[in-house]
């Protein structure tokens, strides 16, 4: 049987198929849709230091190949989260990334610190990437500011540290490198493409926040694009690469673009089973390649 473990920094992980933030909740929702014990790991809804409401709405809009969103990082803070869904975390059969989020370099650091001691986090998934909040993409648009958080975060925790980008940069591997070199042991690609849809009727935006964010598999050859980038950037970073992946063939994309592990996030909506079948459509498929494990399809690209 070919090998499917990959290794993000530290954290090894039985699959390489994650759930992506803000698609899964945190992991016990899917419970009794999901075999989560075939997830290589849950990425939880972004945490702030304290709760946020989130955007109003309507805030969310399907797209011919995908939908927008504007949630607006609605979540319940620090505190709450360590009272009310650690307990649960510690339960899920597979391993918990906590996705994180800050208007600061102090409330990045407050989050982590308080849950390196966290036994039930594995990890962390650094987002400076969310385009539907203010300043949600500084982080992630300037490199001076990536490697300055990043080495901020670093003495924070002993536990596998990356970082989420963004495809709204001109030049993303000029800050997958700032990332890298502030200390980020793996890179997750991409968060959402800034969008926008108009009710021509009313010629109202189709959500409150007027823009939004674009996922889904219309998003997807941006994301491979970004990958291909990242890892040439970065070849000795694991890569996780995440962006409309609806089927194996989607995946096997990232996979050969360099990328050692994938998410899957809008699918989860129509098919939450396909975190199901992709270890088993990837272990078929590579037993038919006569390849005895992942590691050599990552970035085989014949370019
Ligand atoms: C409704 C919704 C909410 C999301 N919330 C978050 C979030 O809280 N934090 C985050 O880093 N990404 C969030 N994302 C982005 C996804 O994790 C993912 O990066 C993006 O949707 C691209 O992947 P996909 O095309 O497979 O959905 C959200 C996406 C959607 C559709």
């Amino acid at each position: 049987m070919p090998n499917l473990t990959t290794q993000l920094g530290p954290l090894p992980l039985t699959t390489p198929f994650l759930a992506a933030s803000g698609t899964f909740g945190y992991g016990s929702e899917y419970a009794p849709i999901v075999d989560l014990s075939k997830v290589g790991a849950v990425v939880t809804k972004s945490l702030s230091v304290k709760p946020r409401e989130g955007n109003p709405t309507p805030r969310i809009w399907e797209t011919s190949s995908g939908m927008l969103n504007a949630i607006g990082l609605e979540n319940c803070g620090l505190e709450s989260f360590i009272d009310h869904r650690v307990p649960d975390l510690a339960n899920l059969p597979t391993k918990v990334l906590v996705n994180v989020v800050g208007d600061s370099i102090d409330d990045y650091a407050v989050i982590c610190s308080a849950l390196d001691k966290v036994e039930a986090v594995d990890g962390f998934e650094i987002n400076i990437s969310c385009p539907n909040v203010k300043h949600g993409c500084r982080f992630a648009s300037d490199p001076g500011d990536c490697e300055r958080l990043m080495k901020a975060l670093k003495p924070t925790t002993n536990k596998l540290l990356m970082v989420k980008l963004s495809p709204n940069v001109t030049d993303i591997a000029e800050i997958a490198r700032a990332a890298v070199e502030g200390g980020a042991q793996a890179l997750s690609l991409i968060n959402t493409l800034l969008g926008m849809a108009i009710d021509v009727k009313t010629r109202a935006p189709r959500i409150a926040n007027v823009t939004g964010g674009l996922s889904g598999p219309g998003i997807r050859p941006v994301a491979v694009r970004c990958v291909w980038q990242a890892a040439r950037a970065c070849p000795q970073t694991p890569i996780v690469g995440i962006g409309g992946i609806r089927t194996l063939g989607d995946a096997l994309e990232f996979f050969i673009a360099g990328a050692c592990a994938v998410q899957i996030g809008t699918t989860n909506y129509l098919d939450p089973d396909l975190l199901n079948r992709l270890p088993g459509e990837l272990d078929r498929w590579l037993a038919a390649e006569k390849l005895e494990a992942l590691a050599p399809l990552v970035g085989s690209l014949k370019a």
